[in-house]
């Protein structure tokens, strides 16, 4: 079946209308400040191996979905840790431990931000726990090791590691580098989010003459997308329609949209979207999420091992890009959405949209991306 008979055919599962929708610049940069934004880049720019990541034109794509420009930023490239996350957990550790004479960083992980811990904890001579759970693959684990982590496995879920890791953390005085918040932890997960929004400034950079309409952005426990949202309020002019996109068996930013106050959701079965597979948004995205978001969508794990072919079989443009799980939720929400045409109207998508999507990962977890294109 040829590519535009295919993707024509793509649906979304769920879709939702945030009724408190009320953009607010000076609120949202008061969770996370101008400040705190501007630092993360001087440090991460200065970095050695530093350069933006390639923001890429779907020109093939937009041609099937009659939209005038699609843009997939893409992480792959970032740094050699093929995700956006290398932004988040090294920064985290590299300025927290200006603030506390601790030696030893730990964290919990669905891989990626534990990457990013460990090469942050090995680049400034710190020893780091990992705690993952008997979810994340054993080639994720291979690959923090090589960071110079210890790794350590619990039994049970994401919620069951972290537990342990606080736990383990508070009776040995490690220092926690998570990217969740709760009640009086707040200040390292503002610290990832700082570190993230280094691709947004990098995007305000890369489009010059094209102003972004609509904006996809996947939601774990959301401090990617509040992120961006932030940078969006720090380095644009106007405002796009914000999007979250979901698993549909992860949604827990959509349920906590349509109630307007945090959802806990219980997690039946794992999307193969790992970072993603998230039961409770995160307490400093959501202040900045619930009043920005202007529409909350899910996607099936269905599409992905499609989309993870399509964009190396260079079917979206004509560059082979290397995206794993979490960078096809952008792609097939928004193929999903422009194949319903009460809701291209509704979210105003036409022949007018540029579309910004984020390639969050490439072949973080090697296996499972050789398993989805062989599938
Ligand atoms: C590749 C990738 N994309 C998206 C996410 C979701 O990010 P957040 O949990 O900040 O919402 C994650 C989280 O681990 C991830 O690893």
């Amino acid at each position: 079946m040829s590519l535009s008979s295919e993707v024509l055919k793509w649906k979304y599962e769920n879709f939702l209308v945030n009724k408190n929708n009320n953009f607010n610049k000076q609120e949202i940069l008061q969770i996370l400040s101008p400040e705190d934004i501007d630092a993360a880049y001087k440090t991460i720019s200065s970095w050695k191996n530093y350069s933006p990541t390639p923001l890429i034109s779907l020109n093939k794509l937009n041609k099937k979905l009659k939209l005038n420009k699609i843009f997939y930023k893409d992480e792959s490239k970032r740094f050699h840790l093929k995700s956006f996350k290398a932004l988040g957990g090294a920064y985290a550790v590299e300025k927290i431990i200006k603030e506390n004479d601790k030696k030893v960083i730990s964290t919990a992980t669905a891989g990626n931000h534990g990457r990013s811990v460990a090469w942050g904890s090995q680049k400034n001579s710190l020893k780091c726990k990992i705690f993952i759970s008997e979810f994340v693959s054993e080639s994720r684990a291979e690959v923090m090791r090589s960071f110079g982590a210890d790794v350590i496995r619990v039994k049970g879920n994401y919620e069951d590691s972290l537990n342990e890791c606080i736990m383990q953390s508070n009776k040995n005085n490690w220092q926690i580098v998570q990217d969740v918040a709760w009640e009086d932890y707040k200040l390292v997960p503002k610290l990832t989010m700082a570190g993230y929004s280094v691709m947004m400034k990098e995007i305000s950079e890369q489009i010059k003459v094209d102003k972004i309409s609509h904006v996809i952005l996947q939601a774990g426990v959301g401090g990617m997308a509040a992120a961006m949202v932030a940078g969006i309020a720090r380095y644009l002019d106007h405002i796009p329609q914000i999007i979250i996109v979901e698993p549909d068996t992860a949604a827990c930013v959509l349920e906590s949209i349509k109630t307007g106050k945090i959802e806990k959701i219980s997690i039946e079965k794992e999307s193969i979207m790992g970072g993603m597979s998230c039961g409770e948004v995160s307490l400093v995205p959501w202040e900045i999420l619930k009043n920005s978001v202007h529409f909350c969508v899910t996607v099936s794990d269905d599409y992905i091992s499609k989309t993870v072919k399509y964009l190396a079989n260079k079917e979206f443009v004509d560059e082979k890009i290397i995206g794993g799980e979490c960078s096809t939720p952008g792609i097939a929400s928004l193929v999903g959405l422009s194949n319903d045409l009460e809701i291209r109207k509704k979210i105003n998508l036409d022949e007018k949209s540029n579309v910004l999507l984020f390639g969050c990962e490439g072949d973080a977890d090697e296996e499972l991306y050789q398993k989805l294109l062989a599938e």
